[in-house]
């Protein structure tokens, strides 16, 4: 990494101190809007951090390239801000996922077209050599860079269908797939090898660099083409590391301090995040990548297999009278919630019991919902108390105390089956452990849907369970009528 960077340094000539120290200021800042973002206390202080960090890097690149045009670039700026604007007003929080994914295919499509901007005119980037060719040094950045970001390119595209429902969940598995996606990635890498020792080669050295780009575009779609809907936000989270190392591959290309800095600091969140994530979902970093889960389950679109046994309907009026007698209610709040946006009548209603003198509580698992932190984000924007809302592991023997437990909108996470059925999809995956409290109370809109995995659900035929069959939002207002 040092000795690129020398290299690189070398490439561009020295760097203005001044330019160096306010990169490595953007660069402290991203590292804070980071520490912000680990807890919804902190989250909007972290992106206020990241906007200035952000700030500082565009107008110190702007002010020290002279040789811009600043019009060109302030129309440019203009456009993706108002595009940027409207979309993050007009988006729906449960579609949140494919627009994280949408997003990282334009950082994976710049990190190629600043290559290829490199490739076709080297001179005005500083690469070139004594001998006229490209530098060594920057080839290698430059195939690393258009490799990744073509790979995220494409990869982040086809997340993007899946997660909105114009491609099917459910993977695609090609035969013999990974000796295809082995033998496309040693010949990129071999091409690589190839257009690094190219200079003075002749003929191979201006078919190498589109060669691997093409193989790299062909390489991200073979891979997330086989990954089924319940690992995609594993892949989003991984292609967002990707775009990490896209970006800091070509920060190398353009002698660009800021964007190695910010590259490395997305690529190395995002593979933190993607192992956090396999680990909630008890998946391994690998057998995610080598694709195929899911098959059996058909993500979204649902259709497991339903058990054939009796279960017990409630009202809004029975659902009121059991919670108003116990002492402690955990409430576990799923995609359903989401859906049906029913956050406020929720916060509602727990604030009426805890007057009541209920002890109330969230518990929320990690994946819950369909982006890391979904459920947090909802709560917040409810102005629940962060101090009712507990993770996974520090609430999950807390439910053999409750009184109730209150389901809102949520399945896989509270699915017994993952401790007990290794054919399931989630076998495996750690899960709040409701069914071990007196009553369990399940909201959701009818036997017949399933979740994200597309399994039954065990817990809904349970003696202690009490189906609550109702748009989510509806029946809390319900709840809170009869509480009344
Ligand atoms: P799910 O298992 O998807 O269950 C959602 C439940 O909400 C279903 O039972 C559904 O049943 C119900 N529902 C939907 N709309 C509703 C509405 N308007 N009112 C009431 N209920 C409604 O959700 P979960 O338990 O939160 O689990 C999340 C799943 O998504 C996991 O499998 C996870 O791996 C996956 N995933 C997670 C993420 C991240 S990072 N959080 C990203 C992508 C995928 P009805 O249709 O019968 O109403």
């Amino acid at each position: 990494m040092l000795q690129l960077l020398t290299a690189s340094a070398a490439a561009h000539g020295p760097v203005n101190p001044w330019v160096a120290l306010a990169y490595l200021v953007a660069g402290v800042f991203f590292i804070l809007a980071l520490r912000g973002l680990s807890s919804p206390v902190s989250a909007r202080a972290g992106n206020r951090y990241g906007m200035a960090g952000m700030a500082i890097a565009v107008i110190t690149t702007l002010v020290t390239h002279l040789n811009a045009d600043i019009w060109e670039i302030a129309i440019a700026i203009a456009i993706g801000a108002v595009i940027g604007l409207v979309t993050a007003r007009r988006i729906a929080m449960t579609a949140m996922p494919q627009l994280v994914a949408a997003f990282h295919s334009l950082v994976g499509l710049a990190a190629v077209l600043v290559a290829g901007a490199a490739f076709l005119n080297p001179d005005s980037f500083g690469i070139l050599g004594a001998d006229g060719t490209i530098l060594g040094v920057s080839r290698i950045e430059m195939a690393l860079g258009a490799a990744i970001g073509a790979i995220t390119f494409s990869g982040s595209v086809i997340a993007f269908l899946k997660l909105n429902g114009n491609m099917s969940g459910s993977p695609i598995l090609l035969p013999g797939r990974h000796i295809i996606n082995l033998g496309v990635l040693i010949s990129i890498l071999v091409l690589a090898g190839l257009y690094t020792a190219a200079p003075g080669m002749g003929a191979g050295d201006g078919y190498y660099f589109p060669v691997i780009v093409l193989l790299a575009f062909a390489i991200g779609f073979l891979l997330i083409v086989p990954i089924g809907g319940a690992d995609m936000p594993v892949v989003v989270s991984m292609l967002n590391s990707y775009s990490g190392w896209a970006a800091a591959a070509m920060g190398f290309t353009l002698g660009n301090t800021a964007m190695i800095i910010t590259g490395a600091l997305v690529g190395s969140s995002g593979a933190i995040l993607s192992y956090i994530m396999c680990r909630a979902m008890n998946r391994s970093f690998i057998s995610v990548i080598a694709g195929g889960f899911g098959a059996e389950s058909g993500g979204d679109s649902g259709g497991g297999e339903k058990i054939d046994r009796p279960w017990k309907r409630g009202s809004a009026d029975d659902a009121a009278f059991l919670m108003k007698q116990a002492e402690t209610v955990i409430i576990v709040p799923g995609y359903g919630m989401a859906v049906a946006q029913a956050q406020h009548a929720l916060r509602e209603m727990t604030d009426i019991l805890k007057e009541e003198g209920v002890s109330v509580k969230f518990a929320i698992h990690p994946v819950a919902g369909r982006m890391p932190g979904h459920m947090n984000v909802l709560l917040a924007e409810a102005n629940v108390p962060y101090d009712d809302v507990f993770e996974l592991e520090d609430i999950n023997s807390e439910f053999s105390q409750a009184d109730v437990a209150f389901v809102i909108g949520a399945n896989d996470v509270t699915n017994p089956a993952a401790k007990t059925d290794k054919s399931s999809p989630i076998y495996g995956m750690p899960i709040l452990d409701v069914e071990n409290a007196k009553t369990v109370l399940f909201i959701k809109r009818s036997m017949g849907g399933v979740g994200y995995a597309g399994v039954d659900n065990e817990v809904f035929y349970r003696d202690n369970t009490m189906m609550l069959l109702s748009d989510a939002k509806k029946m809390c207002e319900e709840i809170v009528k009869a509480l009344g």
